[in-house]
């Protein structure tokens, strides 16, 4: 073994020793449904994001079985290159309708989606032809507890970052002051996907206004949930007008694959298309998934009834955890309920014992959390019944006893 290599290898080693390596499952059959295979044996399962249950809708499936024989199986190129598909454009339009937007693009996924627009909304203008102002980069102000896309997209920027503290607007309002005089982003997730709680949208609208900064929100987990008909945490807020633009990702309530922007004034998504990098040189979502997608919008903006039926579960779940006496964080009306376990070994007991009993609902640890706000990640789906809820109660309870959390 080379000197390098022998560097990860001990590593892993030391992971595996501590039994702090995760293990990944191999599921056969459905892994969206709520009840999947491991080894043979069946779980129920408490940790996808498939809230609307449309990752198994028959519709969507055949829609894209059509879109496969129409479309091929592969998207053939980049768009720039190789042209953009009726398809793709016609999905576009009404995604920016649906979210009262003018503009929007799409990207092969969420996380791609943040890399190519986050830098290239603060960075100066990349490339060298002569402008006829100042060409500058800025700053960007991003959220403490912001997704792993985003703090690795906004390292991406050549622009100067700065962080400001979990929903403490003081401390947004301190460093928007102190850099006030440069070209401004703040970027926030929407809903928090960690903590199931939701960023002050209208406070920062007010302090972005105030100091003429540009708002990037990322709502992954809030579109297709919140809002009056799912349009996502700003429309729930009642600020949507005041985000420059809201990013999402088609792999939560979508069911799907891929991400997108939409924005508020069509200029930031014809610079993004010619700018952003993870859109230029990478290929856009395959085209049958996109027909798919446009069949996954008008269930969802049709989808009141399967929002209350998500919203029933997650408020049942978070009610009776917290009457067990489980610190759970978040609001009511999020599919993520995260009690909280207290250390990591705790988290990984935990859900191994809540595997042996058939319980698939994994633990969160670094680096995804801090050290000492290990949880469980449970989520809801409009397709759990009270049934397969009052199970997962039951064993929360007794296991909960078992390890003094509760
Ligand atoms: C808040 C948030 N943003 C972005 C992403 C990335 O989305 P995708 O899975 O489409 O890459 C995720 C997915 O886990 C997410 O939770």
């Amino acid at each position: 073994m080379s000197q390098g290599v022998n560097y990860f290898s001990k590593i892993v080693k030391l992971l595996k020793a501590g039994k702090l390596y995760p293990k990944v499952n191999t599921i056969s059959g459905p892994s969206c449904h709520t009840e999947m295979n491991i080894d043979g044996k069946k779980f129920l399962t408490f940790c996808s994001n498939n809230y609307l249950g449309l990752a198994e809708n028959k519709e969507i499936t055949q829609v894209i079985i059509d879109g496969l024989k129409k479309y091929g199986v592969g998207s053939g190129g980049t768009r720039l290159l190789s042209g953009t598909l009726d398809v793709q454009v016609d999905f576009e339009n009404k995604l920016a309708d649906f979210l009262k937007g003018e503009d929007s693009i799409t990207f092969s996924s969420g996380f791609l989606a943040n890399a190519g627009a986050i830098r290239m909304l603060v960075d100066q203008f990349p490339y060298k032809i002569p402008l006829p102002f100042s060409n500058k980069d800025g700053i960007i102000l991003t959220e403490e507890l912001n997704h792993a896309s985003i703090v690795d997209s906004v390292r991406l920027a050549k622009s100067e970052k700065a962080i400001y503290k979990h929903n403490d607007m003081k401390d947004l309002e301190r460093l928007l002051e102190e850099h006030k005089k440069k070209k401004k982003l703040i970027v926030t997730d929407g809903v928090f996907s960690m903590d199931g709680d939701l960023a002050n949208l209208v406070e920062i609208s007010k302090l972005a206004k105030q100091y003429d900064a540009l708002i990037y929100v990322d709502d992954a987990h809030g579109t297709g949930v919140l809002g009056p008909h799912g349009e996502g945490t700003s429309h729930e807020l009642g600020v949507e007008k005041d985000i420059d633009v809201v990013m999402g990702s088609f792999t939560k309530a979508w069911g799907s694959i891929g991400g997108f922007i939409v924005v508020q004034e069509k200029e930031l998504a014809d610079y993004l298309r010619v700018t952003a990098r993870s859109y230029i040189f990478s290929d856009p979502i395959l085209p049958s998934v996109v027909a798919g997608l446009v069949e996954a919008l008008e269930i969802i903006k049709n989808g009141d009834a399967l929002r209350k039926q998500m919203f029933e579960n997650a408020y049942y779940l978070r009610s009776e955890l917290k009457k067990m006496g489980f610190e759970v964080l978040g609001g009511n009306k999020i599919p993520i309920i995260p009690p909280l376990l207290g250390s990591e070994k705790n988290a990984i007991k935990f859900s191994q014992k809540l595997l042996d009993a058939g319980i698939f609902a994994l633990a969160v640890r670094r680096p995804a959390v801090a050290v000492g706000q290990e949880r469980l990640r449970l989520t809801t789906m409009a397709t759990h019944s009270r049934k397969q809820l009052d199970y997962l109660l039951e064993n929360m309870e007794k296991i909960g006893k078992e390890l003094k959390i509760i």
